[in-house]
């Protein structure tokens, strides 16, 4: 895995979205997996920017997003449809056919989700998969103890994912959804690379067992370990409980330093 350790926030967003950006450029018809929750927030805003002022063209894009609530609509306010319409697909130009999100019921979901992954290697798979990490290890919903092998499916959500979201559901976690449909992490590894990102010192701990810790189904992020193009972007305060990072840093230094004696 690659570790790109960057001093802020802002400094995260901007290297993570110039990775995609140069994806996009060298690759019109770009299929992306997309995430929600806070971490890429600042992301798709930079996406955006890059849109607005120097014209990056999204018409041709094809996006998968990880996961939605179970049993509440997609106009619900506080529905993964509706945070990726307000941070992201209202701000570029992706035709909104282009845009797929896990429907949020349970009625039909075994066929919904074999037809979700069919839709995904029909796109031709995922060239990028955009990542955030929950403070228990899981990436999309896959809970500690989600099968490594697992595909898109419903599962239930943790007390510590719960307690999390409580925020966004009015602060009670009885609020929150208890179940969502979720891309597998098996779904997740067949895409070409993964762009794990993760922001402050709540993440650390995830971030020490997901790059250096055993992989195991106790911490879904740590099976990345195996993907053969993983970066995570991850700013001090997530690479706080990390062993290695002077190494890290100097990994990313002498690349830097390769890449411009190639231009
Ligand atoms: C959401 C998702 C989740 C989040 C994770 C971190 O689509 O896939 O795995 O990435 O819960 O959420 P934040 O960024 O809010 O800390």
């Amino acid at each position: 895995m690659e570790i790109i350790i960057q001093p802020t926030y802002a400094q995260l967003v901007a290297v993570s979205a110039e990775i995609i950006r140069d994806a996009l450029l060298k690759k019109p018809n770009l299929v992306l997996g997309l995430a929600t929750g806070s971490t890429p927030i600042g992301l798709y805003e930079a996406l955006a920017r890059m849109h607005k002022t120097d014209g990056l063209d999204f018409s041709k894009v094809t996006t998968f997003n990880l996961d939605e609530y179970v049993g509440i609509p997609p106009n619900h306010p506080y529905s993964y449809h509706t945070f990726m319409e307000t941070y992201f697909f209202n701000a570029v130009n992706i035709p909104p056919e282009n845009c797929h999100i896990p429907q949020s019921t349970a009625v039909g979901h075994e066929g919904f989700c074999e037809r979700y992954e069919a839709a995904i290697v029909n796109a031709g798979g995922i060239d990028i998969q955009v990542l955030g990490v929950g403070k228990d290890g899981h990436i999309g919903f896959n809970e500690p103890s989600s099968s490594l092998g697992s595909r898109t499916r419903i599962k239930t959500l943790t007390q510590s994912t719960l307690e999390a979201n409580a925020p966004h559901f009015g602060g009670t976690v009885e609020a929150v959804p208890k179940m969502a449909i979720t891309m597998g992490v098996g779904t997740i590894m067949e895409a070409k690379q993964c762009l794990l990102l993760a922001s402050g010192v709540s993440k650390a701990e995830a971030i020490a067992h997901a790059v250096e810790g055993p992989i195991t189904a106790e911490v879904p992020a740590s099976v990345l370990q195996m993907h053969p193009r993983t970066i995570a972007v991850i700013d001090d305060g997530a690479a706080s409980q990390l062993k290695r990072v002077d190494y890290y840093k100097q990994v990313y230094a002498n690349k830097q330093k390769l890449l411009s004696q190639e231009h």
